[in-house]
C-alpha cells in the first residue's frame, strides 16, 4: 500500500515537473523557460557585447591610426643614406622638401655648396647609387646639367644635391660623394656647413 502510494506520488511529481517546462505565469506577461534557454541567452549577450567591444575597439584603433597618420605626414621623413669617397656610409633622416645639400650639412657630411643652392658651381655633385630611385625623380633641368657637365666623375645617374629634394618615393636611397668636385663658381671657396 505504502509502496502504491510513494509510485503515485513520484509520476505526479516527474508529470508537474514535465509540463512545468513552457509553462506560463498569466498577469506578469512572462513565459518561464528552461534552464537550458538561460544559458543560450546569456552566451547570446556575451558574444553580442563582444562584437560591440570588437566594433568599437576598431573604431578606437582606427581613429589612432588616422590621428598618427596625420601627424607623420606633418612631420614625415626619409632615410637617406651617404657614402663618402671611403665608402663609409651614414645613415640619415631627412625631412619632406629638403635638399641633399641641406640633409648633407645639417649632419656634418662633407658634400660642398659653393654657390649655396643657386645653380652656379658643381660642387654638391652626388651620384644615386640605385637606377631604381634615380628614376623616381625629376629630370634634371638645363641649368642642372650645365653644371653637371662641369662636374669630375660625371655619371648616368649624377645629379647636383641642392637640386634632389626630399620626397617619400626616395625613402631609401643611396648617394655616393665623388672623390673630388671642381669649384669653377667661387674658386677655392668652401662654405663652411649651415
Ligand atoms: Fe652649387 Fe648645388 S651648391 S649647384
Amino acid at each position: 500500500m505504502l509502496m502504491s502510494k510513494l509510485s503515485r506520488v513520484g509520476f505526479l511529481l516527474f508529470k508537474e515537473l514535465s509540463r512545468g517546462k513552457s509553462r506560463a505565469i498569466t498577469g506578469a506577461g512572462y513565459t518561464q523557460r528552461p534552464f537550458s534557454q538561460y544559458l543560450q541567452t546569456l552566451s547570446e549577450i556575451k558574444v553580442s557585447k563582444g562584437a560591440i567591444f570588437q566594433k568599437y575597439r576598431h573604431f578606437s584603433s582606427a581613429a589612432t591610426k588616422d590621428s598618427s597618420e596625420e601627424g607623420s605626414e606633418e612631420e614625415q621623413e626619409i632615410s637617406v643614406t651617404f657614402v663618402d669617397k671611403d665608402g663609409e656610409e651614414k645613415h640619415v633622416k631627412v625631412p619632406i622638401g629638403m635638399s641633399m645639400l641641406e640633409a648633407a650639412h645639417e649632419n656634418d657630411i662633407e658634400l660642398e655648396g659653393a654657390c649655396e643652392g643657386s645653380l652656379a658651381c658643381s660642387t654638391c655633385h652626388v651620384i644615386v647609387m640605385d637606377v631604381e630611385y634615380n628614376n623616381k625623380l625629376e629630370d634634371p633641368t638645363d641649368e642642372e646639367n650645365d653644371m653637371l657637365d662641369l662636374a669630375f666623375g660625371l655619371t648616368e645617374t649624377s645629379r647636383l644635391g641642392c637640386q634632389v629634394i626630399a620626397k617619400p618615393e626616395l625613402d631609401g636611397m643611396r648617394l655616393a660623394i665623388p672623390a673630388a668636385t671642381q669649384n669653377f663658381a667661387v674658386d677655392g671657396y668652401v662654405p663652411k656647413p649651415h
